[in-house]
């Protein structure tokens, strides 16, 4: 690992002790970021090995998934416009059953090429075999959050909890710290009472926080009501999961009771727009959310579900929704997306050192490029990453210190090997032909 210097560069740090942003250098030591200077050319050039220089270039704080399934990238465009139920039931889930520890390293790699080119720089995964997606995180130096999913239906004897437990001894910490292990109950609706309690057991045992897709559509809180008289946020506060770190996926259908319990017990939502539109949940009560001191990230879900993992495209459907759907632009602001897209989200995770551009914090960081027609005239950064800016724009991506994307391409990952690879499997997986590998 070297010692990088920006000079020069506009910084978006998101620290609250600093103003939001400014002309100035930062630079990178190791793993971390070890100094900021609010003016240009006070670092010496001297302590880094290498020098970029910053005028065209626009820092902030890598971004963070706090919600996805990475290795249905394989299943990207085989299913779309589908009602959720006949999606899941006759498309996705016949599919799955056919996936092997192989095809979740492959998809898993291709969803780290897209996301760390797209600025993400921390992923969440539930997803299963997870030895195998925690391998691809490590092999892709990336920061990642992982879960092996839990359908308490079809685990009774516990096998899949028991080989969640093995997941998180072996590999949380893993890969210099860079993987963190939950655990994941799939929902209230695939995981009952009972099922709950041992998996809540089991993460207590190492303080562990879990993962739940939550009220994610009307459907779910009616079935709720008819089988437990209550709503799936009431249900899952009376069975004391909230007493653990929770991160809530969707909670997209909620009661104005449900945002209070969530703001009282501080979980945390994991808001997935583009899914959400897309499968017909629903919008998100975002704004009232916040409101309620409530913790929300942004995720991509799955790639079947959205069709990629741009948290780009994310944070400016955040934004644009909580307005649209309320008739009132001042809601949800640029700052107030951009720190969903990190500092929130890295909360959320548990994650205490990214998410912000700090001395002493992870060196996670992206840098945009301004010499660009959709970054003329650049009055405001905030509004020019929220509402103006690319995947395409993004020249640099830093994990724990390693440059992972230069100029726009990936520096340690085989992206044209990962793509052949995972066409090949989606062909396999699917019975149906690429058009083109
Ligand atoms: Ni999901």
């Amino acid at each position: 690992m070297g010692k990088f210097l920006f000079t020069g560069a506009q910084i978006l740090a998101l620290d609250p002790e600093r103003p939001d942003y400014f002309t100035g250098d930062l630079l990178i030591e190791g793993d971390r970021i070890t100094a900021i200077r609010e003016e240009a050319g006070l670092i010496e050039r001297q302590r880094a090995d290498r020098v970029i220089e910053g005028r065209d270039l626009l820092l902030m704080p890598g971004m963070i998934n706090t919600h996805g399934h990475a290795a249905m990238t394989l299943l990207r465009g085989y299913a779309d416009d589908l009602p959720l139920k006949e999606w899941l039931e006759e498309k996705i889930w016949p599919v799955e059953e056919n996936l092997d520890g192989d095809d979740i390293y492959w998809g898993t790699l291709l969803a780290i090429c897209e996301m760390l080119k797209g600025g993400t720089t921390t992923f969440t995964d539930m997803y299963f075999f997870m030895d195998r997606a925690a391998e691809a995180a490590a092999d892709g130096k990336i920061r990642a959050v992982l879960s092996r999913g839990l359908v308490g239906l079809g685990d009774s004897g516990g096998e899949a909890l028991q080989e969640a437990a093995s997941f998180q001894k072996e590999w949380h910490g893993a890969a210099d710290g860079r993987i963190s292990v939950t655990y994941g109950p799939h929902a209230p609706y695939t995981c009952p009472p009972d099922y709950l309690r041992r998996v809540m057991e089991e993460a207590a045992k190492t303080k562990s926080p879990l993962q739940i897709h939550l009220a994610e559509t009307a459907h779910e809180v009616e079935e709720c009501r008819r089988d437990y008289g209550c709503t799936p946020v009431e249900h899952l506060q009376q069975l004391g999961l909230f007493e653990h770190r929770v991160i809530a996926a969707h909670c997209v259908h909620l009661s104005d009771e449900d945002i209070a319990i969530l703001g009282a017990n501080r979980v945390g939502v994991a808001h997935n727009p583009g899914s959400n539109l897309k499968l017909g949940s629903g919008i998100a009560p975002v704004a009232r959310l916040l409101e309620a001191g409530v913790p929300v990230g942004l995720g991509t879900d799955g790639a079947a579900s959205n069709n990629n993992l741009d948290l780009l495209e994310e944070m400016r459907l955040a934004a644009l929704l909580a307005k649209g759907s309320a008739c009132d632009p001042t809601l949800v602001p640029a700052k107030r997306a951009l720190q969903m897209a990190t500092v929130n989200g890295a909360e959320l995770l548990g994650l205490s050192d990214v998410g912000l551009l700090k001395e002493g914090f992870k060196a996670d960081l992206i840098a945009f490029n301004l010499k660009a027609p959709q970054a003329t005239p650049f009055f405001d950064p905030l509004a020019h990453v929220v509402y103006a800016a690319a995947a395409a724009d993004i020249r640099f991506v830093i994990v724990d210190g390693e440059i992972l994307v230069e100029d726009g391409c990936l520096t340690k990952l085989d992206e044209e090997k990962i793509i052949a690879e995972s066409s090949r499997r989606a062909e396999r997986l699917t019975g149906r032909s690429v058009l083109r590998t």
